[in-house]
């Protein structure tokens, strides 16, 4: 097996655009996509747009539902070999003051469902001959603004959990799993950008891409 063809492959919080074009761009490599998603009806506008995708309702937030989410995965398609992490959420606020805890919280979910997905589906992404995660960070995380500390904080965080796991996988699965970073400041014109790139991945050495950071710009 060469590339992503026959890969499985899940996508973490798969219904905006950004999701359907990484959908598409594996489908169209050969990939086997698993669509995971918290709202049945942008789920079934998916399948329907990219025909061949399995869709999966689930709350990434939710460490029980996570985990019971690897296991039937694991079941019934196999393990899978590559996550793309798109769960995210925009808050700004009015400086320092103005960076709430309710905003934090709202922006908190995303490393929660990443760390509950890179979690569960660790022991796959290590066995697979070729595990791939990627995350979608910002540009801000390494040069954060006030209006947006709580913001650039948990992305510099995920990109912290990120760069944990690909420790992790230079321990546990040496020249074979690779963590990545991608980085853009906004993500607007540059989904098809982002899919190819993470298609991308399964055709470049694992050793090299491991903890790798990499800003995409139009
Ligand atoms: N958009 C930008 O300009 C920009 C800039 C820098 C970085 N990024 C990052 O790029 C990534 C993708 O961006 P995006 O704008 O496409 O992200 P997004 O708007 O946050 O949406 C990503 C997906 O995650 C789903 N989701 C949210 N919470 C979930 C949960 N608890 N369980 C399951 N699914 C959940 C969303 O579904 P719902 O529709 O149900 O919420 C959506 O399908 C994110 O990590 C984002 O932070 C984006």
């Amino acid at each position: 097996m060469t590339g992503v063809t026959d890969r499985i492959v899940l996508l973490a919080g798969a219904t905006s655009d950004a999701g359907l074009a990484a959908a598409q761009a594996l489908v169209d490599a050969g990939a086997r996509v698993i669509a995971t998603g918290r709202d049945r009806a942008k789920l079934d506008a998916l399948a329907d747009s990219v025909p061949g995708i399995s869709t999966e309702l689930v709350d990434l937030t939710d460490e029980a539902a996570v985990d019971e989410l690897a296991t039937q995965v694991r079941e019934s398609i196999g393990p899978v070999d590559g996550i793309l992490h798109l769960v995210g959420g925009f808050r700004r606020g009015d400086g320092i003051p103005g960076q709430s805890d309710v905003d934090w919280d709202a922006l908190a979910t995303s490393l929660t469902a990443l760390r509950h997905v890179s979690r569960a589906f660790y022991p796959d992404l290590v066995a697979s001959p070729a595990g791939r995660l990627a995350i979608v960070s910002s540009t801000s995380a390494t040069k954060p603004h006030r209006n947006t500390a709580n913001y650039s904080t948990v992305k510099a965080a995920a990109e912290a959990w990120t760069a944990a796991l690909a420790s992790g996988f230079a321990a546990d699965a040496p020249e074979r799993a690779a963590a990545v970073i991608f980085a853009v400041s906004s993500l607007a014109g540059l989904e098809g950008t982002l899919a190819s790139r993470f298609v991308d991945l399964w055709s470049e050495d694992a050793a090299t891409l491991n903890a790798s950071r990499h800003v995409l710009s139009a």
